[in-house]
């Protein structure tokens, strides 16, 4: 396991993925701006102003908060890049370590970007970070029972259901609940082979200097 905070950037086999900067403001908020509808029914409801999207230093904040939760080792944050154009976002976040070994996965993609396979990938992408660089026991993506694109991701991803827990987390305004949907590094270790067949296939052209890679080249 290397020191967390060390990788900045993973890439998969159309996804590259590494934190958001400054300059990322036009872009990142030019998706957001525009994705607004869409996302609204599965996100947390913006508390406070200025809107990040329409506020540079906010952003900047954001940012700020994303490295310190780096350095920290408490989450990793990352815009999702796809054809060197900023796609969406992925992120791990609240990880404890002790017994518990856990951190959530959250992401979103641009609208116009839909339907094609980038979130599965990211996700893929992060799963070998966050089991084989961060050394992270159990990572969990918890859904919104309605939300059926969310679920049809877990579903590619073989990620196992956990049940549904009540009232789990607001979401726009209103106490929903959420599937939980998990994954363990055995589960992970089991099925490597197939998550880099179906989603990064071909030789290895996943990985950045700094990201061991596993004895099977991944
Ligand atoms: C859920 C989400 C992240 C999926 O990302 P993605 O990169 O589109 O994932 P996929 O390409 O694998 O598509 C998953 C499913 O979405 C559905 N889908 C495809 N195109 C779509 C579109 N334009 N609009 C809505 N859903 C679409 C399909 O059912 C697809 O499954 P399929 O590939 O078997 O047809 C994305 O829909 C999104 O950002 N939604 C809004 C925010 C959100 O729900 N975040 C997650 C909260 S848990």
């Amino acid at each position: 396991m290397t020191i967390p905070g060390t990788s900045t950037e993973l890439v998969g086999k159309r996804v590259r993925l590494r934190p958001l900067h400054e300059s990322d403001f036009d872009e990142w908020s030019e998706v957001r701006t525009r994705s607004r509808e869409w996302l609204l029914p599965w996100e947390p409801r913006p508390t406070g102003a200025p809107y990040p999207p329409e506020d540079r230093a906010s952003f900047l904040a954001r940012c700020s908060m994303r490295e310190r939760e780096r350095q920290l080792g408490t989450g990793y944050g990352f815009g999702i890049f796809a054809a060197a154009r900023f796609v969406g976002e992925i992120n791990l976040s609240s990880i404890q370590r002790g017994p518990f070994q856990n951190a959530y996965v959250g992401y979103w993609v641009d609208q116009l970007q839909a339907g094609r396979g980038y979130v599965p990938e990211a996700c893929v992408v992060l799963f070998h970070f966050a089991f084989e660089e961060l050394g992270l026991h159990r990572l969990q993506i918890s859904i919104i029972p309605r939300n059926r694109p969310s679920r049809r991701v877990a579903q590619k991803l073989w990620l196992r259901g956990e049940g549904i827990a009540l009232r789990y987390l607001e979401i726009d305004g209103r106490w929903e609940d959420h599937v939980r949907y998990a994954i363990t590094s055995e589960e992970w270790a089991e099925r490597r082979d197939r998550y880099v067949r179906q989603w990064l296939s071909g030789p290895p052209t996943f990985g950045r200097s700094s990201l061991p890679l596993g004895p099977r080249g991944f």
